[in-house]
């Protein structure tokens, strides 16, 4: 994600989804400013705490409306990782189109269909999937929604943006790399789609 946002000195970023703040952080530190958003009351706490230059934090869910940002008021929006906890994204893409300038940027990721493909009954529905993730030796649920790859485009262009590129990024393969690191280096996980604002 840092590769394809390239150079962010000097802009005004909404950083959508933003959860402790791994983005507003490495951004925030050239940026003119950063609002640093999410659903999350902890995740907020935990921004609030380091202090980030730059940054404005505040608690907001992306179903709900941006009417706190003024139109055409930022330069690039980014979400890492988050649109994919909401089931129906026509909403929150036009808000981010409303705040973003003209060929103002949106730099998204996701999980890739093809890796939620196989936790649902239809490829071709948009529909809530569970996985479940072991961490640090703990199983934890996770819920988000799988959507067709068409679907995951067609909404982004439908909300008025351009496609500049889509990225499907993937390790490097290495001799002697874990089972995990070997799935991410073969296997579609991630997609990154980086638009602008028509
Ligand atoms: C996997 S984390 C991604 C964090 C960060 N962007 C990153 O890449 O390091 C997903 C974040 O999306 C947030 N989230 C989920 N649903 C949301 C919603 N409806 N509105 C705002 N944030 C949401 C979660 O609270 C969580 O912090």
């Amino acid at each position: 994600m840092m590769r394809v946002i390239g150079d962010a000195s000097g802009l005004r970023i909404v950083d959508a989804g933003c959860a402790a703040g791994y983005y507003s952080a490495a951004l925030g530190a050239h940026a003119a400013s950063v609002i640093a958003l999410d659903a999350s009351a902890e995740m907020m706490r935990l921004v609030e705490e380091k202090r980030l230059p730059n940054v404005l934090v505040r608690r907001h869910d992306l179903a709900e409306p941006l009417s706190w940002i003024a139109d055409a008021s930022v330069d690039l929006v980014v979400s890492s990782l988050a649109m994919h906890y909401l089931e129906t994204w026509e909403g929150t893409l036009r808000e981010f189109h409303r705040v973003l300038v003209p060929g103002g940027r949106f730099v998204m990721s996701v999980h890739h269909s093809a890796m939620t493909d196989p936790l649902v009954d239809d490829y071709f529905r948009v529909q809530r999937a569970t996985d479940v993730w072991t961490i640090d030796g703990v199983k934890h649920e996770v819920s988000f929604y799988h959507r067709p790859l068409s679907s995951v485009i067609n909404d982004v262009l439908a909300a008025g943006f351009a496609v500049r590129r889509m990225i499907e990024p993937q390790l490097t393969a290495r001799a002697g790399a874990s089972a995990e690191e070997h799935r991410l280096a073969t296997r579609p996980w991630f997609l990154i789609v980086d638009a602008f604002r028509q």
